[in-house]
């Protein structure tokens, strides 16, 4: 007998579009091999428009609408009119979705209605950094005093299961150091710009793909990646980071002259993100810098984004996988749920 889980979607974005489409696909393996039949009963997009519906939204239907009509707003539900709020407190949903877009300095409206979802006794599964890099020890009191969870596998690295080895495997092994590239876009920009294409076309181009965030500033000046390796230090390090004690310098700056001269020197500029203690306390940047080309991180392009985290039981174990991307991205919420599922 499989367990329903009833979801509940704030934003319907790349990533939403990612999880509907995993779920039209995988339904039976998940139900079958998992043991969770999981239902989207609510989608809310403040601007594809918002369906509720108790019996369940079927995912290819949602995906249809926005292909051909361009939003959900003619789509037959019991709802068609909650606002976030709303939904958050109607739609009879065990898990909130949360992903609205990211605001790094507020980190709303998603705080909020993480805040909401967890005070109503509800498990969130969240993509949205800004909630998690401004205000994470809080919202995990709120869990626990309501006895629910919060998976934010999706945070970093997309789905690629970052958090998970460190949580779960590498913990326990002392976190003494964490590098790598956590930044998709960029780091596609950066290898399309070595291949010769205008830093413009390549953002565009990374957009395209669905690998940049609503507003792309957040990608190119380095402050997603930020938002990362703040998560990661306070998750892993026992550090209290802000963005504000991040060194963090973007690539915007970066011209074709820096590019040339990065490959006359046999280089490829990486952005890169570090954690690590310090005698004295911590050090935390994120930089582009110059690797040469035999370097093990010159051979991470596009999207893919590699982690190494350095122990003092393990030395240094490094993961590479996807970084960002609809379905990369949407299969974190997966990795969420059964996650929730097995600690339920
Ligand atoms: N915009 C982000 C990136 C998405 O390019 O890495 C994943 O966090």
């Amino acid at each position: 007998m499989s367990k329903l889980y009833k979801l509940a979607i704030i934003g319907f974005g790349n990533v939403g579009q990612g999880l509907a489409k995993i779920l039209s696909d995988k339904h039976t393996l998940l139900n079958e091999r998992f043991g969770v039949d999981i239902r989207i009963v609510a989608v809310c997009d403040l601007y594809k428009g918002s369906v509720a519906d108790s019996d369940g939204l079927d995912p290819k239907m949602l995906l249809n609408s926005l292909e051909v009509e361009g939003n959900l707003k003619s789509l037959p539900a019991q709802h068609t009119t909650w606002n976030a709020q709303e939904t958050i407190d109607n739609s009879g949903a065990d898990i909130l979705i949360e992903l609205a877009y990211t605001d790094l300095k507020t980190g709303q409206p998603a705080l909020s209605h993480v805040k909401q979802a967890l005070n109503n006794g509800m498990h969130v599964s969240m993509t949205n950094k800004g909630p998690v890099a401004l205000a994470f020890p809080e919202l995990r009191d709120i869990a626990k005093k309501n006895n629910v969870q919060i998976g934010i596998e999706g945070t970093v690295m997309s789905g690629t299961p970052s958090l998970a080895l460190g949580n779960e495997m590498l913990l326990a092994a002392g976190i003494t150091k964490i590098q790598g590239i956590l930044n998709g876009t960029t780091n596609y920009i950066l290898g399309e710009m070595a291949a010769g294409l205008d830093y413009q076309v390549a953002l565009t181009q990374a957009q395209a793909l669905g690998y940049a965030e609503a507003d792309p500033t957040g990608d190119v000046d380095g402050h997603d990646a930020a938002a990362k390796v703040v998560i990661l230090g306070n998750l892993f390090m026992d550090l209290a980071l802000t963005l504000a004690d991040i060194d963090c310098s973007g690539i915007s700056h970066i011209s074709a002259a820096d590019i040339a001269k990065a490959s006359a020197q046999n280089k490829q500029w990486k952005l890169i993100g570090t954690v690590a203690k310090t005698a004295t306390g911590f050090i935390a940047s994120v930089k582009p810098e110059m690797v040469s080309k035999d370097h093990p991180l010159a051979s991470i392009l596009g999207a893919t984004n590699a982690i190494t985290y350095s122990t003092e039981l393990l030395g240094d174990i490094t993961l590479i996988g996807p970084g960002a991307g609809r379905l990369e991205t949407g299969y974190a919420v997966i990795e969420d749920i059964l996650s929730i599922h097995k600690n339920s």
